[in-house]
């Protein structure tokens, strides 16, 4: 474990930044920390290393892995950027946006990090530790959530070691990531712009930028062909089984709260956290894996979520809690 403050320069010039170097030029998986939530990292263009990643996950190799790039000008020799995926570029990156674009035939990223696909996932993200790394090796880096597939994906350092510890040559501590919901994925293939993923940018500043509406997630994916995370009916999947748009507390169960108005006996639930007592949706987003967890840990059986709107990240955050409350596979 290298923790690390992001506030100081001095970190880039730690030994540790060597040997972390120095382990994914070997192939080995590191955990990286993002603003948006903790990665399970390899090099991108090594398929050892990718294959690495979906075996300590247990991901299914038809589940593509986004591509971290420390630049536009880095992204672009990996993939084909039209227009719209220019403009987002510019306008979001560094940032919690990920564009699936057309791969490009000489790009060196590994089948296996595609899942075999002509597309490719590409991410400027703005924690400054992935895209130091990426620049520092001059690859592109593999990273999905660090936790195992299907479960809740990790905002802290300790939810790492917890879940996948032991397959790790080093985990990254750089504290909470701020956004603490994954990027959004934005889809601009063959003249058409989807959002395949609600995630840490909204759709209305997406949409502002392209001056149009985002194509509907529906056509995102055949059933036997799933290129999205969204295919998969259980995902983020808490011990607890959930139940969302409560419309009352119970003495029996925990209480996931949002905004200033209690629900119904709250003040006898077994547990309860409010995802943000002023009812802001980007407090929210940051704050709802941890509290999935705290709540599962608790010990309940079930968890109560009171409503969230669906404007600006609510999109994202109700996204989540809904994969959370589906049936488990
Ligand atoms: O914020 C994030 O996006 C985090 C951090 C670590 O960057 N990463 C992340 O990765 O959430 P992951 O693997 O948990 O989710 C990425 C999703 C995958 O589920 C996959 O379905 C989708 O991106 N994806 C990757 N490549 C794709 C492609 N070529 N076409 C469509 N979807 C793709
Ligand atoms: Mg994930």
């Amino acid at each position: 474990r290298w923790t690390i403050d992001l506030n100081t320069a001095d970190w880039q010039a730690a030994p540790e930044a060597q040997a972390v170097c120095a382990a994914l030029l070997n192939g080995d998986l590191v955990a990286v920390p993002t603003e948006t939530v903790y990665g399970l990292t390899a090099d991108a263009t090594n398929g050892t290393a990718c294959a690495k990643i979906f075996k300590a996950k247990g991901r299914p190799q038809f589940n593509p892995l986004i591509s971290h790039v420390a630049s536009l000008e880095a992204a672009r020799e990996h993939g084909n950027f039209d227009g719209q995926a220019l403009a987002l570029a510019e306008a979001f990156w560094p940032g919690p946006l990920t564009l699936v674009v057309p791969k490009k035939e000489t790009s060196p990223i590994s089948d296996l990090a595609t899942a075999g696909l002509q597309t490719v996932a590409l991410r400027v993200p703005d924690g400054p530790v992935m895209r130091y790394l990426s620049e520092r090796i001059n690859r592109p880096l593999a990273a999905p959530s660090a936790n195992r597939s299907g479960k809740i994906s990790p905002t802290r350092a300790e939810d790492v070691i917890a879940d996948l510890g032991p397959s790790l040559s080093f985990v990254i501590d750089a504290g909470p990531c701020p956004v603490g919901i994954e990027s959004t994925i934005v889809g601009c293939i063959d003249g058409t712009t989807r959002l395949l993923r609600p995630g840490g940018l909204s759709r209305e500043a997406i949409e502002k930028v392209l001056g149009a509406p985002l194509s509907g997630a529906d056509a995102r994916m055949a059933p036997d062909a799933p290129t999205a995370p969204g295919m998969l009916s259980s995902h983020y999947a808490p011990n607890a089984s959930m139940i969302l748009n409560a419309s009352h507390a119970s003495p029996d169960d925990g209480l996931l709260s949002f905004g200033p108005d209690p629900l119904p006996g709250a003040g006898q639930a077994r547990a309860e956290i409010n995802l943000s007592p002023s009812g802001d949706l980007t407090e929210a987003a940051a704050n709802l894996f941890q509290a999935m967890r705290a709540l599962d840990a608790s010990g309940v059986k079930t968890i109560r979520v009171q409503f969230i709107p669906s404007f600006g990240l609510g999109e994202a955050i109700n996204d989540r809690l809904r994969r959370a409350a589906a049936p488990r596979v």
